[in-house]
């Protein structure tokens, strides 16, 4: 995918991670990317037009830019005179005005005058990302096609911790090469993802469970999502937050797991990144197990639970195109995920060392090997959104 002879229109809001728009024009300008900023009054309390200009090498625009002086082609032409819109950091405010389709300021104007696509890289505290507000902004602006890359989770400037942080730079270049290249190729797509562990109950208040966080699971629907494709994540029980602009069903079981993913059928795409249990209580209790006098503990019959990824690769008609599987490995970890592709009918799976050693289960990077019919490939060890990224860009090249 060339960024050569593209231009975007970066429109930089306020926000601690005004700073990171910077590094985001050296990667565009590198791929040959042109680039024209356009700079609102809380992204100048963070960044100067100076910083800018120097690395976009073109003229900032800032709300300072007078809508009077120019005539009304000006800032009409300006919002038309690039490939993509691209609003990083987006900030809640930013992103207020854009569902409202307010114009009170350059940028909220030129977004409102656009007829190009936007994609927005939100940045903001915690609170405000879970804010009732901005997932109702959110939703409109995503119905409306707006695209989205992030936020990421992580430690705020602000001293919490949660989503809100403005994707890596280069993330949001992959968005933004996504796009650009014609880029939702995954557009019509329909994909189901798993994430996250299942809860197997024992009785009303207990349950088997696993260490499973849904980071890449979680990741990589958002990845599928912003190269276009129509997602259903169908999560167990997790804590980080709903990736935008995919559909979020809720299970606690592997039965309901199974039975979500048959009805979000049919298919094109489905990526199995849940870590399911293996099996469930023979018969759990509808009441709270009292301990007994004498101590004795009670004796669990467990069963196995279905096989997911192998019942939606056999589903015959209904079997997506590309079926991929997870192996969450200790040891032999090649030899068990080919092993595993033919077993469970996958096409790839992706295979990952989970030895405590490597720090990769409920870690936040990930050292995957992906196993299809041509081979083995061993990627670097990368941040969990950069392997989803990669990951969806290598599905993306299947429906080419
Ligand atoms: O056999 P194992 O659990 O190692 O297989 C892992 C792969 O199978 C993962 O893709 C996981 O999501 C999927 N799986 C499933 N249903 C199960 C067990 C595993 O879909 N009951």
């Amino acid at each position: 995918m060339s960024l050569a002879g593209k231009r975007v229109l970066l429109i930089v809001t306020g926000g601690i991670a005004a700073f990171k728009a910077l590094e985001l024009i050296r990667l565009l300008r590198k791929g040959g990317c042109g680039v024209t900023c356009v700079l609102t009054k809380g992204g100048a309390q963070f960044v100067t037009p100076l910083s800018l200009q120097a690395l976009s090498e073109h003229h900032v625009y800032t709300d300072l830019f007078s809508l009077t002086d120019e005539s009304e082609m000006g800032h009409i032409q300006l919002s038309r005179s690039a490939d993509l819109v691209v609003v990083a950091p987006a900030s809640a405010d930013i992103l207020a005005k854009m569902a409202a389709g307010l114009a009170d300021d350059l940028a909220s104007t030129l977004l409102l005058a656009t007829d190009k696509a936007v994609l927005v890289a939100p940045a903001m505290n915690v609170r405000m990302w879970g804010h009732a507000a901005t997932r109702a902004n959110m939703a409109t602006l995503q119905a409306r096609g707006v695209a989205v890359v992030g936020p990421d989770e992580g430690a705020m400037a602000c001293n919490e911790f949660g989503a809100g942080r403005l994707s890596e730079p280069p993330v949001i270049l992959a968005a933004i090469e996504a796009m650009l290249a014609g880029a939702r190729p995954l557009a019509g797509k329909h994909a189901i993802v798993t994430s996250g562990p299942t809860h197997e109950p024992i009785d009303p208040v207990r349950y088997i469970a696993n260490r499973s966080s849904g980071r890449q699971g979680h990741a990589i629907a958002a990845a599928l999502a912003a190269l276009g494709a129509r997602v259903t994540l169908v999560s167990g029980p997790v804590t980080v937050p709903d990736p935008a602009g995919v559909t979020v069903r809720r299970i606690e079981t592997a039965a309901e797991m199974l039975a979500a993913c048959r009805a979000a059928l049919p298919a094109d795409i489905a990526v199995f990144a849940a870590a399911v249990a293996d099996w469930r209580v023979a018969s759990a209790s509808d009441q709270k197990i009292k301990k007994t006098p004498d101590g004795a503990p009670p004796a669990l019959a467990l069963t196995p639970n279905p096989d997911i990824l192998a019942t939606i690769a056999a589903a015959g008609a209904d079997r997506p195109r590309l079926v991929v599987g997870f192996a969450a490995e200790t040891h032999d970890l090649r030899a068990h995920a080919q092993d595993k592709r033919r077993r469970k009918n996958a096409d790839w799976i992706v295979a990952n060392d989970v030895n405590p050693s490597t720090g990769i289960m409920g870690g936040a990077e990930n050292e995957i090997h992906l196993v299809t019919a041509e081979g083995i490939e061993d990627w670097p060890r990368l941040a969990k959104d950069e392997v989803a990224g990669r990951l969806a860009a290598r599905i993306a090249k299947v429906f080419a």
